[in-house]
Parts: structure tokens; C-alpha cells; sequence
């Protein structure tokens, strides 16, 4: 099977991948810009000449961080947009403010994300993580399409994870209502749900010219892991006990480069639906010798998965055109 690859080293970093592409004139609406590789992603855009819109829910955090990005990359064209992904009625807003800074938007990094949140819902009655990480994004990604297609050519990347290995999308139970909530299971089929999005927002609009990719950065140590104790890190071999990290664990710029090579790269132009990690398209996991670390569950990228969920995801989120 031949698969796409970067030329660049697995651990290559977000700067590294943008050398030598040039960005001047495009713009790009990075979720979750106020902290771990949603900055470095932010960076590297703004390096490679793009204007940023960093759309943080914390717009206090977001200024701090988009005054070090100008200041660090020279380049004035980061911006910070409000915007809450837990709530439909807060997306709606946030999309409306990002519509009325960008008639076109050429790159829309769909990266802000919660994992292993203690039981709860959203405003709108969704298992949080799900609600959080899939539908705010979908209604969000819905909502700026027609900025999508004013680019002529846009790209979307979706954040997903090695998580989603824990869970495929399980239909009649999205909201843990007649199961024991597990709170990896919900992020695993938060993150399946992303996965899927790349797979059904290419089959919907990629004639059109917007294409979306997955994403798995690898482990990276972030506010990610905010809801996952220190004794459970170290049982998961993440940390040992005197707080040292696991190698196999990525720096933050380490963690941004496939998000950015899928956002750039010209060896992925009109390319949709896969699934990208460590600067490579992923291979479907051997279920007989799984890697601990690389490939996806063919779940993630089932078409039919992805035109059911992109359907009750509609369903879900309600009117929005
Ligand atoms: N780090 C890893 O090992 C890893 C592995 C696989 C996948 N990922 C994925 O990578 C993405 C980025 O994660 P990260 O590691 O950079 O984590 P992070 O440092 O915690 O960043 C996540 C960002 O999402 C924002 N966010 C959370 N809830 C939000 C909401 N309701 N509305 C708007 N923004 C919200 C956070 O805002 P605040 O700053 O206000 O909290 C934060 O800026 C996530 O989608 C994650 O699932 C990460």
C-alpha cells in the first residue's frame, strides 16, 4: 500500500515543515490558539506569512499569547476571536465574529479539544467531550463554509488522537445515558467522530475545493492532560517517578508539525479523508500485532460511518443555514 509521506524526520518540527512555503495573503482560523499545539501551529502559520485568527474561548489568555506570537514571528497578522466550543448558541456567535473579519478563509485548524473530562453535558444536553470536540466544530466548520468556499482552494485539519483506538462511534448510546460513563471511551469516540468529520466533510464539499484531513500530533504533555492525575501518568507509563517523561512524548513544536504539513503541504493539495500522523499518512492497525503508537482503526475512516455521522451530527445541531 503506498502511502503519502513528508520527506522530513517523523519528529520534525511545525517550523521545519513550513520552510520555504510561502502563506502571504491567506488566512487562517486556528480553535484552541491559547495554549499547547494550537500555539505552535498558530506560530508556524504566522511564520510562514499567513494572517491568524486565534479563536480561544479565554480571550484574556489568547491577547498574551497572540503579543508573543507577533512579537517572536514579526508578523502583526495574529488576531484573537472569541469563541466557546461547549455551547452551540456560543459557536454561533464565535462564527459570527470570525465571518465578519474573513470573507475567505484558506485554512481552518479545528484544534481546540478537552480529554478524560469527569462525567457532565453541555448546555445543549451532549456528553461533553462530544459535544465539545465534535459538534462545536462541526456547527463552527458548517458555519464558515461559505468563507471556505470563497477560498477557492481550503483546507481543514481535524484534531483527532491515537485515543480514538478506545472507541468507534457507538449510535444508540452517544450520551452514555444507558451505559456506565467511561470517560476514554468518550474521549475515544470524540475523537473517532473527528476522524469521520475529515472523512464526510471531504465527501461533501471536496469537489468544491474544501478538503479536510485527521490528525493525530502524538503525545505531547499540555493542558491536555489537566483531568488525568499524576498517579494515573504514571501508571500509564507516561511519567516516572521522579516526573520524567516517557520518550516517546513530543515536544510542542514536535506536536504541531503534521497539523501543519496537513494545513501546507503541497504534496497533500486537494487531498482529503486520510488519516495523518508523524508527517505520514497512518496505515489501518494490525489487529493481530497493534503498534502501540501508529495507525488507525479502520472505523475512523469508514465512509459510511462518516455519512451516518455527518447526518445525525445535521440532525443534532439543528438549523443552520
Ligand atoms: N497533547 C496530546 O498528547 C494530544 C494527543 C492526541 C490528540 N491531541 C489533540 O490535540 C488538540 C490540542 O490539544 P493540546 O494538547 O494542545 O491541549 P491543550 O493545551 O489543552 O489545548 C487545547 C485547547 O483547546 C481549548 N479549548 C478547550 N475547550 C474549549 C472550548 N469549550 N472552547 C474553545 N476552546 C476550548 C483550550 O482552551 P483553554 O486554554 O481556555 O483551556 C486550549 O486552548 C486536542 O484536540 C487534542 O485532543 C493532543
Amino acid at each position: 500500500m503506498t502511502t503519502i509521506a513528508s520527506p522530513l524526520a517523523p519528529r520534525a518540527t511545525a517550523l521545519e515543515v513550513v520552510q520555504g512555503i510561502d502563506l502571504s495573503g491567506k488566512t487562517a482560523v486556528v480553535t484552541g490558539a491559547s495554549s499547547g499545539i494550537g500555539v505552535e501551529t498558530a506560530r508556524a502559520l504566522l511564520t510562514a506569512g499567513a494572517s491568524v485568527m486565534l479563536a480561544v474561548r479565554d480571550t484574556q489568555k489568547g491577547e498574551k499569547v497572540a503579543a508573543e506570537l507577533r512579537e517572536s514571528t514579526g508578523n502583526q497578522e495574529a488576531r484573537v476571536i472569541q469563541l466557546d466550543l461547549g455551547s452551540l448558541a456560543q459557536v454561533r456567535e464565535g462564527a459570527g465574529r470570525i465571518l465578519d473579519a474573513a470573507p475567505a478563509i484558506h485554512i481552518l485548524i479545528n484544534n481546540a479539544g478537552i480529554m478524560a473530562t469527569p462525567q457532565g453535558q453541555t448546555p445543549d444536553g451532549f456528553e461533553t467531550q462530544f459535544g465539545t470536540n465534535h459538534l462545536g466544530h462541526f456547527l463552527l466548520t458548517e458555519l464558515l463554509m461559505p468563507a471556505l468556499l470563497a477560498a477557492a482552494l481550503a483546507r481543514v485539519v481535524a484534531l483527532s488522537s491515537s485515543g480514538h483506538r478506545r472507541s468507534d462511534i457507538v449510535w444508540d448510546d452517544i450520551n452514555f445515558e444507558g451505559r456506565p460513563y467511561d470517560r476514554w471511551d468518550a474521549y475515544g469516540q470524540s475523537k473517532t467522530a473527528n476522524a469521520l468529520f475529515a472523512v464526510g466533510l471531504t465527501q461533501k464539499y471536496g469537489a468544491r475545493g474544501v478538503t479536510a484531513n485527521a490528525v493525530h500530533p502524538g503525545g505531547i504533555m499540555t493542558g491536555l492532560q489537566k483531568h488525568v492525575s499524576l498517579e494515573e501518568q504514571r501508571a500509564m507509563g507516561w511519567q516516572d517517578e521522579s516526573g520524567g517523561l516517557n520518550p516517546v512524548f513530543k515536544t510542542t513544536e514536535e506536536g504541531a508539525s503534521t497539523t501543519v504539513w496537513a494545513a501546507t503541504s503541497p504534496q497533500l493539495e486537494g487531498m482529503g479523508g486520510l488519516f495523518l500522523e508523524d508527517l505520514q499518512e497512518s496505515t489501518p492497525l494490525d489487529p493481530q500485532n497493534p503498534d502501540p503508537m501508529f495507525g488507525h482503526k479502520p472505523y475512523a475512516r469508514d465512509p459510511g460511518n462518516a455519512a451516518r455521522l455527518w447526518a445525525l451530527s445535521k440532525e443534532l445541531v439543528g438549523d443552520y443555514r
